[in-house]
């Protein structure tokens, strides 16, 4: 029997060819991952051009626009440009950014700065749009019962109007560990659906790794925000997305949107038990990597947490974002020095002293020292922090946490330094 060989020059070209099929595939991929950091959708505006309307916009805003055209109080302004009515009490707003750059990731927020019955007030609203997917960002926005930001966004704000917000902010972001195929799990309820609307949209459109399910729960389908959309998007990627909508109180039969193999609805509230048996029921096939991405009400949010941990899903494999704000916890002042904190930023340093029971924001806002900041309660993470020296003790709503542990990644509105002299670095 003759044996077959490969000629040598041949198989050294082959070697060359998978190597450069390789890299350029690594390249590929290392672009694509990166593209949110590196601007993927720029929105590249000239200052005061591309039809910025001053007329609308109420009096802080003309003031710090006219004053700040660019971005030296790190402000950015948005000019609405469509309003979008989604339900009875949620609308979308798409934004035109007017000055510098912009970009963000999906899964970010923006915070807004608005000027209402006569104070400042900072409230922030995830984009559910996608760069690489839709042309302008949009936020979506569902009206709080006598909320005082959402009541207006909802109901006053009309396109023309300029907002302004501080830079996209947020870690409800895609996992890093790109090179596994991926499993998205999300669990969404109410105006939850934003964050994972604009996720989802991403990893469909723009990557080819993610398979996602989606649980998203509402109270009936005239509150299922997106549902058109989500339907549009089940049908695009039919291999790649599938849905459970869940209704408490549904108003008519469920058979409309039980029309696609890849969607059903269910009648129902999302307990432990049914979570358990909707990831069991669509566990991917293989060995790929489950990551939940979580957002809703604080009752639903804690359930599955409970149940994903219970489950043996580990804690890193579950992310979540909570737009519920909650007083965070003062520690006893007795247990803590005064002090002083350096603050490094942009290549300067600026001291300020600290008293006992004071968080670094509150010490700073005391010197007239501007940092960023939203929540003021630990959840959002707009005012993150590196701590170079010195030690952080921060009051988390999960619980306290040492800047020890946490690499020198600190929240500067819940964090109260415990040693006499705490430097720190921000963005
Ligand atoms: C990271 C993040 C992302 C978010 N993303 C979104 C999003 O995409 N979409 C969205 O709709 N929301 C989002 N939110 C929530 C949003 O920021 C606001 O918290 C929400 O819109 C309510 O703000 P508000 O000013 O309308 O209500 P507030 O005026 O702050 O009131 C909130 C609630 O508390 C009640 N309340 C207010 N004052 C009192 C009082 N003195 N006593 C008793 N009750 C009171 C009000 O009746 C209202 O129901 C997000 C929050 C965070 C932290
Ligand atoms: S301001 Fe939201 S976490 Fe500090």
């Amino acid at each position: 029997m003759q044996e077959s060989r490969t000629c040598p020059k041949c198989a050294v070209k082959k070697i060359h060819f998978e190597f450069f099929a390789k890299f350029v595939r690594y390249w590929i991929q290392f672009i694509l991952f990166h593209a949110t950091k590196f601007n993927h959708i720029v929105y590249k505006v000239g200052s005061g051009a591309s039809g910025f309307n001053f007329k609308e916009i109420n009096t802080l805003h003309r003031a710090e626009a006219s004053l700040y055209p660019a971005d030296m109080k790190n402000r950015i302004y948005l000019q609405i440009l469509e309003k979008r009515v989604e339900s009875a009490d949620t609308a979308s707003l798409v934004l035109q950014p007017l000055n510098g750059f912009f970009s963000y990731k999906p899964g970010q927020f923006l915070t807004l700065l608005l000027s209402l019955e006569g104070q400042e007030i900072r409230r922030s609203y995830s984009f559910s749009s996608s760069p690489g997917v839709d042309p302008y960002p949009i936020i979506t926005v569902k009206r709080q019962p006598n909320g005082i930001a959402s009541s207006y966004l909802v109901e006053k704000a009309e396109p023309g109007e300029v907002l302004t917000a501080l830079p996209p902010a947020g870690q409800f972001v895609l996992p890093v560990s790109w090179r596994q195929p991926h499993h998205l799990f999300m669990i969404a309820g109410g105006s939850g659906i934003s964050p994972i609307f604009s996720l989802l949209k991403y990893t469909l459109a723009c990557t080819t790794r993610f398979r996602v399910m989606l649980v998203y729960a509402s109270r009936d389908e005239q509150n299922l925000i997106f549902k058109e959309e989500l339907k549009k998007w089940l049908d695009l990627y039919p291999s790649r997305f599938k849905a459970v909508f869940l209704l408490s109180t549904p108003k008519g039969g469920l058979e409309e949107l039980n029309g696609s193999a890849q969607l059903k609805a269910i009648h129902g509230r999302l307990g432990n038990s049914l979570l358990e048996e909707i990831v069991k029921d669509n566990k991917p096939p293989d060995e790929s990597v489950t990551d939940f991405f979580l957002c809703g009400p604080p009752g639903l949010l804690l359930k599955s947490e409970m149940t994903l941990r219970f489950m043996g899903y580990p804690k890193e494999n579950v992310h979540k974002e909570v737009f519920t704000i909650t007083p965070p916890f003062r520690p006893p002042a007795e247990r803590l020095p005064d002090g002083a904190v350096a603050l490094s930023r942009n290549g300067s340093v600026e001291s300020f002293p600290i008293r006992a029971g004071q968080t670094i924001l509150e010490a700073a806002e005391q010197a007239e020292i501007e940092l960023p900041f939203s929540c003021r309660s630990g959840i959002c993470t707009t005012c993150t922090a590196i701590c170079q020296e010195g030690e952080v003790e921060m009051y988390l709503p999960d619980g306290p946490l040492n800047s020890s542990s946490t690499k020198g990644v600190i929240q500067t509105c819940v964090g109260y330094p415990v040693t006499t002299f705490t430097k720190i670095t921000v963005g």
